[in-house]
């Protein structure tokens, strides 16, 4: 599989910034996979996925070096636009990503943008609107619509520009759990339909875990755990880092020693009341 991301030695600070945001952050990341970024407020993760969409460093000086492809193209050396077509990004409160008068309108907005022809702006607009299950939504005003439906609409979106790789830079913050777990259902069928490569960062880890291929944790600007969602919380580093291990494999650390045996290792609740449901068989 193609490497769709690379990210090399990357370093940014903030112009008046004393500390650099990114340090010496490596990561690669192959054309398919849903790797989810996590780790304390303040570590550089929404700077970093700036320096992927091209935020950093064409809309924010600072001192950067170190490099970052996308699909094969340096970011640095990549247009604003160019970017557009291959980065889709869903900013944390979709209330910045919404422009229109009416959820169609919206959808279609990045690729007017660009000049697509009619046609095909029609055809992106209504494959997108169907992915996301809106389409009784398209006549209506986004501003009258739910928090998580604007999301929806917001992602619809981003998708309609066809783009190899999305960031979501803490989709589920807004959104109630119900919604949030649709939201997560959503990025594994479009990687499954579509075979999108997301990189999402997100603290709710017990909602992302089914779906993620790796977890990354980042602490101080640097990349310090990176491995299979499975690995990283069982590994003893990860509670040290501040981010949150699911109850689950939090009762499965208790329960190891008597009931279940330290080789498995649990993650969520169905595979935790299947294991026990056996047992007790
Ligand atoms: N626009 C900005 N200007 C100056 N400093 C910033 C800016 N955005 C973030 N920072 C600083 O960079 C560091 C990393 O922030 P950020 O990337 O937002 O972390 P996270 O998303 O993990 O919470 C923090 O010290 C933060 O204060
Ligand atoms: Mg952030």
């Amino acid at each position: 599989m193609g490497r769709i991301l690379e990210i090399q030695r990357l370093n940014f600070r903030y112009p008046d910034s004393r500390k650099k945001a990114v340090v010496d952050f490596d990561l690669e990341v192959s054309e398919g996979e849903v790797v989810v970024l996590a780790g304390p407020s303040g570590c550089g993760k929404s700077t970093l996925l700036r320096a992927v969409n091209g935020l950093i460093p064409h809309m924010y000086t600072g001192e950067y070096s170190g490099e970052v492809k996308v699909a094969g193209s340096s970011v640095k050396d990549s247009s604003m636009r160019d970017l557009a077509q291959t980065v889709g990004f869903l900013f944390q409160n979709p209330e910045n990503q919404i422009f229109m008068f009416t959820v169609e309108r919206d959808v279609a907005f990045g690729l007017e943008n660009l000049g697509v022809e009619r046609e095909e702006m029609r055809r992106r607009v209504d494959e997108a609107i169907r992915l996301l299950g809106i389409e009784d939504l398209a006549q209506r005003a986004p501003h009258e619509l739910s928090d998580g439906q604007k999301q929806r609409v917001a992602l619809a979106g981003v998708l309609a520009m066809s783009p190899k790789l999305v960031i979501l830079d803490e989709p589920t913050s807004l959104l109630d759990p119900r919604t949030a777990m649709e939201l997560v259902d959503l990025v594994s069928r479009l990687r499954k339909e579509l075979g999108t490569t997301f990189v999402v960062v997100e603290h709710r880890l017990e909602l992302l875990v089914k779906v993620a291929d790796r977890l990354v944790v980042m602490s101080g600007g640097t990349k310090v755990l990176d491995g299979t969602p499975r690995d990283v919380l069982f590994g003893d580093e990860a509670e040290g880092y501040g981010i949150s291990v699911p109850a689950i494999t939090r009762v499965q650390k208790m329960l190891a020693k008597d009931r279940l045996a330290p080789t498995e290792r649990l993650l969520t609740a169905e595979e935790l009341a299947a294991r026990l449901g056996r047992g007790a068989a």
